[in-house]
């Protein structure tokens, strides 16, 4: 597996696990399945509600921990220094584990900055290697990077084909923050699946489109966390380290990408609103 350095000197795996929408029921299943495939980067989220079957297999899997590495993300119902830490306590309890491999805030919203305080003190703490962010597109992350002590080691995004974050990159790149892929298969659209450029590309390297898709964020040097429940996807998505794009075939890729105006976006008040309230439909204690 390749790594990345991060701008703390922790390395990472530049591919990993995700396991959004894979119900508390399955994860554990699914982790298990994805380590023994040879996965070592795993994402999860307090709003997953599943950090319990990450912890599962992560106690069951027979990896020692340090070669694991788990992410979790705050959610915005515990925004702010004493929920914050408080809800760290939780996912590390949950995880089964003594530490975090790198902790992000989910979204820009609420009372992130006290959330960054409680982050930065479980670091000095030793219960988190690596700090980041998630969806701080660029005037929210600058915002936050100019107000950290500790920079943030990544930023997660949604970036595909698609979705290629390059003005994002531009303005994280002076803070020495990653991009971490989210969709990198952008959440399994047809239009990944039939688009004529990835198609061709896909029988000239003799991959599937989904491993072209991969290929072309970490050639990036962009993280990525794709998620399949299907063991035979996981394998596949983990297949593209035996081959490079060339340079001329990663420009076919790059006008692939299309003007932010297509899409959803976190500026937009109406997403605000959606995602303030996401979690009432989970835990009705945060009614
Ligand atoms: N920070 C954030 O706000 C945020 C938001 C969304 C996601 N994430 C993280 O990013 C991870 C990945 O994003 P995502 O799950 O939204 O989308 P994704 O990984 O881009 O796409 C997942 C979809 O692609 C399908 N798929 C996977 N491998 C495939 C393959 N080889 N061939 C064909 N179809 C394939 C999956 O179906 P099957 O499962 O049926 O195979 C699923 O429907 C998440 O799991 C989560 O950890 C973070």
């Amino acid at each position: 597996m390749d790594t990345i350095k991060l701008n703390n000197g922790i390395e990472m795996p530049i591919l990993g696990y995700g396991v959004f929408q894979v119900s508390p029921e399955e994860c554990e299943r699914c982790v298990l399945d994805a380590i023994s495939t040879g996965y070592r980067l795993i994402d999860t989220a307090q709003a997953y509600y599943n950090e319990e079957g990450v912890g599962n297999a992560v106690a069951k899997c027979g990896v020692p921990r340090d070669q694991l590495f788990l992410t979790t993300k705050v959610w915005i119902t515990n925004a702010g220094e004493e929920k914050a830490a408080r809800s760290i306590e939780d996912s590390l309890r949950k995880l089964r584990t003594d530490y975090i491999d790198i902790l992000l805030i989910h979204q820009p919203f609420s009372d992130y900055p006290g959330t960054w305080r409680a982050m930065e003190k479980a670091v000095k703490d030793g219960k988190v290697r690596a700090i980041g962010l998630s969806n701080f597109y660029p005037d929210r992350f600058v915002d936050m990077a100019e107000y950290a002590n500790i920079k943030p080691a990544v930023n997660q995004l949604k970036t595909n084909v698609f979705s290629q974050q390059w003005e994002a990159e531009a303005e994280m790149e002076p803070y020495g923050t990653r991009i971490m892929a989210w969709g990198p298969l952008a959440q399994g659209s047809e239009d990944l699946q039939n688009n004529p450029v990835l198609t061709a590309l896909a029988g000239k390297y003799d991959k599937t489109v989904q491993q072209i898709a991969l290929r072309y964020l970490v050639q990036r040097n962009i993280i990525a966390i794709p998620k399949s429940t299907r063991i035979e996807r996981m394998k596949q998505n983990l297949d593209i380290f035996d081959f490079c794009l060339s340079a001329e075939d990663m420009e076919k890729i790059r006008p692939l990408d299309k003007p932010a105006d297509f899409h959803w976006s976190h500026r937009d008040p109406e997403l605000v609103k959606f995602l303030l309230n996401y979690d009432k439909q989970f835990n009705p204690d945060n009614q």
